[in-house]
């Protein structure tokens, strides 16, 4: 069975001292045994976050990373330094990331591969804005999205990623999917991961991310396609991130 991941993506925003906060709630608290819990964290918050949650069940991440290894590449990031800072995940294909710093399927597909290469497991992230959705091209476009990555990896590649879906016009909207809207795109992107091989759609996880906050992560999470949740604003209260992962459980 599919572990349920609870990927938090902070975003541009939190401080080094709500880092303290979340690991002493979570060294209280703790998450359910059946759960893994994420936190997507801004690069220069990883090394004390690595500190602060040492022995905890939060894995980290970053939240993008450069495709080159290293080199002159003023204010980037890469795979190798996330690693470095002990960055288990990495969000890559972020809606902001394409629509605000340009990021389109190929730097995706290649920021994809220097997460791999790096040791890193990418979180995909796939989505269609809300005109795309009203002129019926969802599935269309996240299928897409998918297979710009999915097509150019290998058979031993695909099964590291993660993918999360999130409607552009559900994310910090606080305008969610419902369950059966997200189900259905969930259910399209499984079956075109079984058309590179069934054993890989079986395994992989799907998250869902929009607006996902307490009070409606247990319905989304219901879904059978739906194994986790890729949460923005909700993952900066501690008291509601721990309550998403509890829904998980
Ligand atoms: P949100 O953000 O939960 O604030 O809608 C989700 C995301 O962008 O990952």
């Amino acid at each position: 069975m599919r572990t349920p991941l609870i990927a938090g993506n902070w975003k541009m925003n939190g401080s080094l001292s709500l880092v303290e906060t979340f690991a002493d709630a979570v060294a209280e608290r703790g998450v359910p045994a059946t759960v893994e819990a994420a936190l997507m964290l801004p690069a220069p918050f990883l090394s004390v976050a690595t500190r602060a949650f040492a022995g905890q069940p939060v894995a980290l991440g970053g939240q993008t990373l450069y495709h080159q290894p290293s080199g002159a590449f003023t204010g980037e990031v890469s795979g190798g330094m996330l690693v470095d800072c002990g960055a288990r995940y990495v969000l890559v294909g972020h809606s902001e990331r394409r629509e605000l710093f340009g990021e389109d399927d190929a730097a995706v597909l290649a920021r994809v591969q220097a997460a791999l290469t790096a040791g890193l497991t990418p979180v995909l992230c796939v989505g269609e804005t809300l005109e795309e959705r009203d002129a019926g091209r969802t599935e269309a476009v996240v299928l897409g999205q998918l297979a710009a990555v999915f097509d150019a990896l290998s058979p031993d590649e695909r099964p590291r990623l993660v993918v999360a879906y999130e409607p552009v016009w559900a994310i910090g909207t606080g305008r969610t999917a419902t369950p059966e809207q997200a189900q259905q795109v969930h259910e399209a992107l499984r079956a075109h991961l079984a058309t590179y091989d069934p054993t890989l759609a079986e395994g992989l996880r799907l998250l869902y991310g929009g607006s996902m906050k307490a009070a409606n992560a247990a319905e989304l999470l219901a879904q059978p396609d739906i194994d986790g949740g890729l949460v923005g604003g909700a993952s900066l209260q501690v008291d509601d991130f721990l309550a998403i992962c509890q829904s998980a459980g």
